[in-house]
């Protein structure tokens, strides 16, 4: 099948699998994702753009926190579609990794060195993180937190500042702390220039709102 028809395809499936996601892993997510990963894309002349859009628009066909930490679901669905629909097994097996790797959870394991990376899985993790930073990375987490029914703070919890993948996994703590625990170590876990330039822009907006929040409820962390 034409490269541009299964990139549609894959579109129509994924706007449907995903039609009453939670607001922060919804279609507008994958939509950013994908434009993000563009962006960088356009900088790094070998990257396999097939790859990339598809590994985009996959990335959370189904996502295991809303799965029960099931991390297999996501890759089975999307290699029956791929399948289904006549994809190259090299193309679909290289889109599957990154359907697994992709996470920020995974980046935790310390096995992941970022030598071993392939250039679409780097440009999908920076654009993905993105996504998780900036005004819409705020917006993200306090949609996590009330789809959670996480209080915005608490006095009495601190973050954790070294959280394993399972710590991380099972944290309940209130969502301004998530700013600790991930949000705000995004920015120096970029793998490519693009990427690294557009997270600092959005890491310094992120520290602004910080400030403000903690004016108006005279909070701290
Ligand atoms: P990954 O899949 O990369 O490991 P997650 O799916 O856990 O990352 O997080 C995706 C987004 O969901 C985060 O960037 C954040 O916006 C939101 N999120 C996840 N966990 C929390 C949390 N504990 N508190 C607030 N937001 C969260
Ligand atoms: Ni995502």
């Amino acid at each position: 099948m034409h490269d541009t028809l299964i990139v549609e395809k894959t579109i129509e499936f994924v706007k449907k699998a995903l039609h009453e996601a939670e607001s922060g892993h919804d279609w507008l997510h994958i939509e950013r994702v994908y434009n993000n990963a563009m962006k960088i894309a356009a900088d790094e002349p070998h990257a396999n753009l097939l790859i990339i859009k598809l590994g985009a628009l996959l990335h959370d066909i189904a996502d295991a926190k809303f799965h029960n930490g099931n991390e297999d679901i996501g890759p089975e669905i999307a290699k029956k579609f791929l399948g289904e629909n006549k994809v190259e097994p090299n193309i679909i097996n290289v889109v599957l990794e990154i359907i697994r790797k992709i996470s920020f959870k995974n980046s935790l394991d310390k096995e992941s060195n970022d030598e071993a990376l392939s250039i679409e899985l780097k440009i999908l993790q920076d654009a993905d993180k993105l996504d998780a930073i900036g005004a819409i990375g705020i917006a993200r987490a306090f949609s996590y937190g009330g789809y959670k029914l996480r209080p915005f703070y608490d006095k009495q919890i601190a973050p954790n500042l070294s959280l394993t993948k399972e710590e991380y996994k099972k944290s309940t703590a209130p969502t301004i702390n998530h700013f600790y625990e991930k949000l705000l170590l995004l920015k120096d876990m970029m793998h490519t220039q693009t990427g690294k330039k557009m997270a600092e822009e959005r890491h310094q907006f992120m520290l602004t709102f910080l400030e403000q929040f903690y004016n108006e409820t005279e909070f701290k962390i």
